[in-house]
């Protein structure tokens, strides 16, 4: 098991590039099925929940060649199954994709429960209610979602949740069905519309993606194309955050900004500055942020996925803040790691108060989910002293190659596994 060893109290300085979106890569690949030909993926992240859906593409026996760290060639023509193996399912929540990707071409999947961390309840029952609106009959047996069809025929679903993975799974089975689809209430983040495009790009009729109505017109067949994976909004605004805990000034680079207005906007209001300039953005910190109050929306609000970062640099804040979870209902594990380094936060049910502190001291932690990890770190690095993050398997899952961006920028941070210690 792997440690990340973190002495703190090292500012941050210089440029970060950011990855591909892993929440779109995990989309797109899966999504690639529907082609039945080649498809050329670019700027992929290297993390391993992209190695994990390659794993399961190469089950189900398509070609799949990784040309180099971003760069991946899927032909999906070989295709021989519609069922997706137990162990390799459950390594990652996005692996329900297989549902809506397998259904859409072959009419027939059969999908294990996904994993993926648990930040609360995470049902799928959206997914369900529109696979079911499509004409699928499911079944959940042992563990297993099994969804069939005589044919996809286009329905209207106004969905009970806004939810980014229902609204992409739908997509994914509508695009050969005959007839139109429309999600009503449709989830409107970066992913969406870019896996919409990805799915144009082979043909599709899909119109609206962005807006909280999505039409989709079924065609008959797909084909290949190449695509490149946008910016991942979540790398970058952990760099943001992580750059003005450690009262830095660091340029992140290769993002489409508007994707983070709502972490800007929230960081300018704590008395960060913030300079956009074309794909990239200049964060400058210099004394300590002002507290400010947060609540969780779907995009284009302030992300779940950076609440328990941004749950660090308030605990440091010059007064008192109240964060509220609307997403899910347990996204708060992280505290309990936070408050060893001397954090004042109090958690009742979704809302966490949180009474800002001089430093956080630096402690042993265990990062129990991916933003969790991603929390600690930034944790680690504006701390006082040294802090030593366990259980990195969320944290790679997610990020690539965290330690060394953050050493490039002057932090002082190592991996180690048990044998080297
Ligand atoms: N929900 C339902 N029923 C459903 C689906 C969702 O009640 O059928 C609820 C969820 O319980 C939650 C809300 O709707 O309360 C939103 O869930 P959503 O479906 O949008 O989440 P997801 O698709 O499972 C994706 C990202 C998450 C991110 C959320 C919210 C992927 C693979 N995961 O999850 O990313 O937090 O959207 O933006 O795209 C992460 O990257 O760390 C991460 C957890």
């Amino acid at each position: 098991m792997d440690k990340l060893i973190i002495e703190g109290g090292h500012v941050l300085e210089g440029e970060v590039n950011i990855n591909g979106a892993k929440n779109s890569a995990v989309a797109i690949l899966p999504a690639s099925i529907l082609a039945g030909a080649t498809c050329t993926i670019k700027n992929l992240p290297d993390i391993r929940d992209v190695a994990n859906i390659m794993d399961i593409l190469m089950q189900l026996g398509a070609d799949v060649k990784r040309e180099s760290h971003d760069r991946m060639i899927i032909n999906s023509n070989s295709i021989n199954t519609y069922k997706v193996d137990f162990e390799l399912s459950k390594k990652l929540r996005a692996s329900y994709y297989f549902i809506g990707a397998l259904l859409g071409r072959f009419k027939k999947a059969e999908v294990p429960f996904p994993g993926g961390c648990d930040i609360g309840v995470r049902p799928i029952d959206q997914h369900i209610k529109g696979f079911e609106a499509l004409g699928a009959k499911i079944t959940i047996e042992h563990g297993v979602i099994r969804a069939e069809a005589k044919e996809l025929i286009g329905a209207s679903i106004f969905l009970d949740v806004v939810s980014v993975g229902a609204t992409i799974n739908i997509m994914l089975a509508a695009c050969l069905a005959k007839g139109t689809t429309t999600i009503e209430n449709a989830a409107k983040e970066p992913y969406i519309v870019d896996t919409a495009n990805f799915l144009n790009a082979l043909g599709a009729n899909i119109k609206g993606a962005g807006t909280d109505e999505i039409k989709i017109r079924g065609v008959e067949q797909l084909g290949g194309c190449e695509h490149t994976i946008i910016p991942d909004q979540m790398e970058a605004g952990t760099y943001m955050i992580a750059a003005a805990a450690s009262k830095g000034n660091v340029l992140i680079k290769n993002i489409i900004p508007t994707h983070l207005d709502s972490i800007s906007a929230k960081m300018k209001e704590m008395g960060i500055e913030i300079i956009e300039n074309g794909d990239s953005l200049r964060v400058v910190a210099n004394g300590r942020p002002k507290a400010v109050n947060i609540k969780t929306m779907p995009y284009p609000g302030f992300p779940t996925d950076l609440q328990q970062p941004m749950s660090v640099l308030l605990s440091v804040a010059d007064g008192t803040a109240i964060i509220t979870e609307s997403i899910y209902d347990g996204r708060f594990k992280h505290v309990d790691e936070l408050k060893k380094m001397g954090a004042k936060i109090n958690v009742e049910g979704r809302i966490a108060v949180i009474e800002g502190i001089q430093k956080l001291s630096g402690a042993p932690l265990c990062a129990t989910d991916l933003r969790a990890g991603a929390a600690m770190v930034v944790a680690g690095l504006s701390a006082e002293g040294q802090t030593i993050i366990s259980n990195l398997t969320h944290i790679d899952r997610g990020y690539e190659r965290l330690e060394n961006k953050l050493v490039e920028l002057g932090a002082v941070i190592r991996r180690v596994s048990e044998e080297d210690r």
